[in-house]
């Protein structure tokens, strides 16, 4: 496939099934994700990876996030949270890791660049032929799993990527007109 090809092709996949990327396209996925802009070199990135008993824990921590925001939250719904993580047969978290104070970077642009590392996951993987799917959900901004996950005062859960084979068909890219989003100062 073409690097333009890519760009204009590449789509997210909700049904992914094992295995799990292999080690050389896991390779491949980081160096890829390590292209992503970077003002100052500041390396704003962190990724946590999930397979295997890792996607079970990781559910832990989502149904933990739950029970502490509602203590009489049902199993119905700590059940589902558990869940969530075992749509996929492998998991990155890709995590800014923001270094406070650096004149000239602010917050903004290493959380946007952890966001340029996740895409660069996501293209990486389509690439591959594998599948792959950005997700937040309301996960990644909780106190319980920010702190599971070790993340720092400053630092962001960007991207939950779920990760694996193709699980359908790739739903047809939606066709834009790129005249409806830029403006053009001659
Ligand atoms: C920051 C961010 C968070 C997202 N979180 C979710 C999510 O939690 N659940 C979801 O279904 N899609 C989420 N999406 C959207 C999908 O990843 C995907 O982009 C969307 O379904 C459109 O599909 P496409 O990438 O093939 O155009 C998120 C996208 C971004 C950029």
């Amino acid at each position: 496939m073409d690097a333009m090809t890519l760009l204009h092709e590449r789509s997210s996949m909700g049904k992914l099934t094992g295995p799990a990327p292999t080690p050389e396209q896991l390779d491949a996925i980081y160096r890829a994700a390590l292209r992503a802009p970077d003002h100052k070199e500041l390396r704003p990135w962190r990724f946590v990876e999930f397979s295997g008993e890792g996607l079970t824990r990781l559910g832990e921590l989502f149904a933990e996030a739950e029970y502490r925001e509602d203590p009489h939250a049902g199993d119905a719904v700590l059940d589902a949270a558990r869940k969530k993580p075992l749509r996929a047969p492998m998991i990155i978290a890709v995590i800014a890791k923001v270094t406070p104070d650096v004149a000239k970077v602010p917050k903004i642009e290493q959380v946007i660049s952890a966001g340029c590392a996740a895409h660069g996951i996501l293209l990486a993987a389509h690439a591959l032929g594998l599948g792959a799917m950005w997700r937040s959900g309301k996960y990644a901004f909780d106190t319980t799993v920010r702190k599971g996950l070790g993340l720092g005062d400053d630092d962001e859960v960007v991207a939950f990527v779920y990760l694996g084979q193709l699980g359908g068909r790739h739903k047809p890219v939606a066709a834009h007109d790129a005249r409806t989003f830029v403006e053009r100062w001659n």
